[in-house]
């Protein structure tokens, strides 16, 4: 039997400068989706990538003095670094440079050309070179970019034009008929209200003057439109048209994970561009919102707190993917701060999950260092931490599925420090003194050690180091790879009871030590 795919996209960034902190954010949340699928039994293809060509790149490479080519080249070396480093574990890597890319790009120009969608005229009008977007005098505002609000330039060129109002009104069918094509769903009455209410009009997607882009076969002076060279990569890097294996098994795209601002591009210009193909459309694009850094858009310029590199070193890769999922709902702006960060890392991870299993460990090594006795006395409160761990399996499934990963923590939290409250609750240090409350005891920590080995599981699509330093703790994966494996499974975290009496418990490091706000803070002015 076949298993079901999955396909799920990061925007492939521009290489134009160092990623910041805002990109790491969208991979981190589209790999932990990738991870979580793949733990589902998924056969998944996770895709991200470089946005190579157009005016931005051309100038940016010029300033240096490199050839657009060469400083590509480099940046991307970089990126790929920056993803190993955060284990974004994509399946996928695609470079709009690549010449399979290229290909697939001429080639799709041609079919749009041949078909009639594409037809040859002037382009007069404003075009924001960051965003790499065209603008007619009515849709600035205040004479900037109303995306970005930088200055504009007037250009007038050559250009072929796309018949994106031909596919307005199948648009309009596509978000009246699947209301979640688009979300959250705010973003998708926004796509209606501000663009398919107020018409569409054919789209310029080539330029002329100037030349790092991928020259169009019918007109060798003009280039692709960076933006219908970009979107094209979801199906390029498939293979598609040329060698289809991929495509025919992963293509339509579950999900194509963007941040706001470029959810125009995905939602209405990338789904007319596959009707003219005639190819099937992504199921959802899923917009997210932005970290905002003291109040604005967040930028390289910022510093050193921005750069993910520092912040994997100073605070460790799983306290900062927790952090940026936890932080801020998936759908929203937040504000980011560094600050935020440690308070979460302290407050979350070393006491509520850190002191959690340090204790428990502690005190089973202490009273059964040679493991559980078999007959264990399960009173009612044992049953009542046990249920509730059975009902985050739930809201855990739940909310990931709806991309909801603040609120899957949230569950997954609720449990954890429910199982502090019952440490204090049935207090094993008195417990201990007892000879005759040791069945008892050991049915108090045996509860908390099962518990601690599902929380593992669940935190596993999220964090890369800490679930194995959990059962390495608690004794599980001391007992050989093939247990090991079976108890890091999904399914073994759905079900209570899989903790072996047998297990030795290994005291070890904190797994998240605290860190010193206060001289953490001063230690970072100084880097600044
Ligand atoms: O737009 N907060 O590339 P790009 C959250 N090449 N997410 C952020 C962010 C922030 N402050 N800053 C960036 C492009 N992002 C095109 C895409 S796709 C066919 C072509 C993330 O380098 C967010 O996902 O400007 C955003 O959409 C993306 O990076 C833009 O990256
Ligand atoms: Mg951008």
């Amino acid at each position: 039997m076949s298993r079901e795919k999955f396909y799920i996209t990061t925007p492939i960034y521009y290489p134009s400068d160092d990623l910041h902190i805002g990109h790491a954010y969208c991979s981190v949340a589209a790999d932990t989706m990738a991870k979580y699928k793949r733990l589902r039994g998924y056969d998944v293809f996770f895709l991200t990538g470089t946005d190579e060509h157009g005016q931005k790149i051309e100038e940016v490479a010029r300033e240096r003095g490199l050839e657009p080519q060469e400083f590509v080249d480099r940046m991307v070396v970089k990126i790929k670094d920056l993803w190993k480093l955060m284990h974004v574990d994509y399946d996928g890597f695609i470079r709009t440079t690549d010449p399979k890319h290229v290909k697939a790009v001429q080639d799709i120009f041609v079919r749009l050309h041949e078909n009639g969608d594409i037809y040859e005229g002037v382009y007069e009008g404003w075009y924001c070179t960051p965003c790499e977007s065209f603008w007619t005098e009515s849709q600035l505002v205040d004479g900037m970019c109303p995306d970005c609000g930088r200055p504009v330039e007037k250009t007038r060129e050559k250009s072929y034009f796309f018949r994106l109002s031909k596919y307005e009104d199948r648009l309009r069918e596509l978000f009246s008929e699947h209301s979640d094509f688009v979300e959250p769903v705010s973003r998708a009455h926004e796509m209606i209200n501000n663009f398919l209410e107020v018409g569409l009009e054919d789209l310029a997607v080539s330029r002329s003057n100037f030349s790092w882009g991928i020259p169009l076969p019918f007109d060798e002076e003009s280039i692709a439109y960076v933006w219908v060279d970009a979107l094209s990569n979801y199906i390029s890097a498939l293979g598609y048209p040329f060698d289809p294996e991929l495509f025919d098994r992963y293509w339509p795209a579950d999900v194509h994970l963007v941040g706001k601002e470029i959810m125009r591009f995905h939602s209405l210009i990338w789904p007319a561009i596959l009707m003219a193909l005639d190819l099937p459309l992504p199921k959802k694009v899923f917009g997210h919102g932005w970290l905002l850094f003291e109040g604005g858009k967040m930028s390289k310029s910022k510093g050193n707190v921005v750069d993910p590199t520092i912040l994997v070193e100073r605070y460790g890769l799983d306290a900062l993917r927790y952090f940026l999922l936890r932080e801020f709902p998936f759908g929203s702006d937040g504000n980011y701060s560094t600050e935020a960060l440690i308070k979460r890392s302290n407050s979350d991870l070393s006491n509520d999950l850190g002191n959690l299993l340090s204790r428990v460990v502690a005190m089973i090594k202490q009273s059964f260092p040679e493991g559980f006795p078999a007959e264990k006395d399960f009173a009612e409160i044992d049953a009542e931490l046990t249920a509730l761990a059975d009902e985050t399996v739930t809201k855990v499934e739940r909310h990931f599925e709806k991309m909801e990963f603040s609120l899957v923590l949230e569950s997954i939290w609720r449990l954890i420090s429910q199982s502090n409250k019952y440490i204090d609750l049935t207090t094993p240090w008195i417990l201990a003194k007892e000879e005759k409350s040791r069945s008892r005891l050991a049915a108090v920590l045996y509860t908390l050690a099962d518990v601690l080995r599902r929380v593992a599981v669940w935190l596993s699509p999220f964090m890369v180091d800490t679930p194995a330093k959990m059962r390495e703790q608690l004794g599980i994966s001391a007992a050989g790879s093939e247990t090991d494996a079976e108890l890091s499974s999904w399914e073994s975290a759905a079900e209570s009871g899989l903790y072996r009496d047998d297990f030795i418990v290994q005291k070890g490091q904190a797994i998240f030590p605290r860190i010193d706000l206060e001289a953490e803070m001063k230690a970072l002015e100084k880097l600044d």
